[in-house]
């Protein structure tokens, strides 16, 4: 009990900073020292920035530096998952994933250079030799930031050339060292227009200097992907009004994951909710509606993939006879902060016996007994949303988090489902 106990506050405190709107999240603290043969080295003494075979090395001014060549959208289905960093892994059963993103590692608030831990570097290098033996070999990807905060930090690196450019140069000098696939990053959110088009300007520079690196070393050029909103644009009456740079990041991304979850939760204890409906008749607030504003937006479609949560929210309800979606609530049911992984929601129904509830208009799930009310997803919600997002002529999918799943049923049921 006790060791389950404590490996289930380790996978949820990595979750709960992803999904924490509160960002009191402390940085990790010091720079990883870089191998000193590594040419992407930034600030090495040996590589002079005005160096001609220098990838990075500024075009001449007046000449304006040319817009990378659009990259082509992923030639196959992505089935992805976030996998939490600091954790061997060696327990994911690797058959169901094509592409697992390391999460998350942080940028420096000083120097804006990513940040690898003593225990990431441990890590890393188990993590990329795992994926890689697989039959068929897994991509690792290094994804930078997450929900538990640093948006201001992203912020300030955004804002400037020359530290956008330490940034950049961090970030491929990191990939190459342990040999990872590519880099994701997962800036929650730019707060404003202003911080949007510094966002738009930061992938074009980050695809610019991929695509130099790859051409200059002869390596396969890295991934760069985002985690993004679940919509192309902020448009809830709470958010300041604004888009995404979709027209740079058609162009500069491999693709983009949509974040497609938390449509309800603890931040709102007054009802029920779907926390990831595919379909909402009330509100624009759907997978249905955010998918589609993201190709309608001109991102291509088969680069974007849909976001599918492996995890609940959960309520108290104020009458145990009223137990629909949008029934009236008290506080939160069961979980960590009203938040149940998929593994433990299949456990609480069958030990209390919970009432299960498949919900058409919405395409989610809920279960109930007495008070306690939770809503997810399960393999049937999966299968139907996995053929809307066929239907739309998507990328894939990718789950949050890989270590919620039940014995890999909905890994297991979404590998199948997507066809091609
Ligand atoms: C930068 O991070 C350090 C270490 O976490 C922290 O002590 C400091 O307050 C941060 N500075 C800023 C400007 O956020
Ligand atoms: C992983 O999944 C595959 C496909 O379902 C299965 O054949 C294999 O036995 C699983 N591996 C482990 C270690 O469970
Ligand atoms: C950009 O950042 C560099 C290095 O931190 C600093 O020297 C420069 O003043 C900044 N420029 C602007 C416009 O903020
Ligand atoms: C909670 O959600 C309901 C229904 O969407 C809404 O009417 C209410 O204002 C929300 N309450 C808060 C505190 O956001
Ligand atoms: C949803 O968005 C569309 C435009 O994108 C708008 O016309 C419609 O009124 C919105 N619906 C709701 C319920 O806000
Ligand atoms: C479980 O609930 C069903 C009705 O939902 C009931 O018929 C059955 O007796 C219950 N079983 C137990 C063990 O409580």
């Amino acid at each position: 009990m006790a060791s389950e106990f404590i490996a289930f506050l380790i996978l949820s405190t990595s979750f709960f900073l992803f999904i924490s709107r509160a960002g009191a999240y402390g940085l990790a603290p010091a720079a990883s020292p870089s191998s000193p043969t590594d040419p992407f080295v930034p600030f090495s003494p040996t590589a002079s920035p005005s160096s001609p075979t220098d990838p990075f090395a500024p075009f001449p001014d007046g000449v304006p530096t040319p817009a990378p060549a659009p990259v082509p959208p992923p030639s196959s289905a992505i089935k992805a998952g976030y996998w939490f960093s600091g954790i061997n892994p060696t327990s994911i059963n690797l058959s169901y994933f094509t592409h697992i993103y390391y999460a998350f590692v942080e940028l420096d608030n000083t120097s804006f250079e990513v940040v690898i831990t003593p225990s990431d570097a441990d890590i890393l290098a188990d993590f990329t030799a795992t994926l890689h033996a697989h039959q068929p070999p897994v991509k690792a990807m290094l994804s930078i930031g997450g929900g538990g905060g640093g948006g201001d930090t992203f912020a300030s690196m955004a804002t400037n050339f020359s530290t956008r450019s330490a940034f950049i140069k961090s970030t491929i000098a990191v990939a190459r060292e342990y040999n990872l696939d590519g880099l994701d990053l997962d800036w929650e959110f730019p707060v404003n227009p202003e911080k949007m088009a510094s966002l738009g300007d930061l992938f074009m520079e980050w695809r610019d200097a991929i695509a130099r690196e790859a051409a200059e070393t002869g390596r396969p050029s890295l991934l760069l992907t985002s985690a993004v909103y679940f919509a192309s644009h902020f448009f809830l009456p709470s958010y300041t009004p604004r888009s995404y740079p979709t027209d740079k990041m058609a162009v500069s991304l491999d693709w983009i994951n949509a974040m497609c979850y938390d449509y309800h939760g603890a931040w709102n204890k007054t009802e029920t909710g779907a926390p990831a409906a595919l379909f909402d008749p009330k509100s624009n607030v759907s997978t249905s509606y955010g998918l589609t504003s993201w190709v309608e937006a001109g991102i291509p479609p088969k680069k974007v993939v849909m976001g599918l949560p492996l995890y609940s929210h959960t309520w108290q309800l104020k009458d145990p006879a009223d137990h629909g979606i949008g029934a009236p609530a008290v506080g939160v049911g069961p979980g960590n902060e009203g938040v149940l992984v998929y593994s433990k929601v299949v456990d609480f129904n069958s030990e209390n016996n919970a009432t299960q509830v498949y919900d058409e208009v919405t395409v989610s799930v809920y279960s109930y007994a007495g008070t306690n009310w939770i809503g997810y997803d399960d393999p049937l919600t999966v299968t139907t949303k996995i053929e809307f997002a066929q239907e739309l002529g998507l990328g894939g999918y990718f789950f949050w988090a890989i270590g919620y799943d039940k014995d890999w049923s909905i890994s297991q049921r979404a590998w199948d489902a997507w066809q091609g």
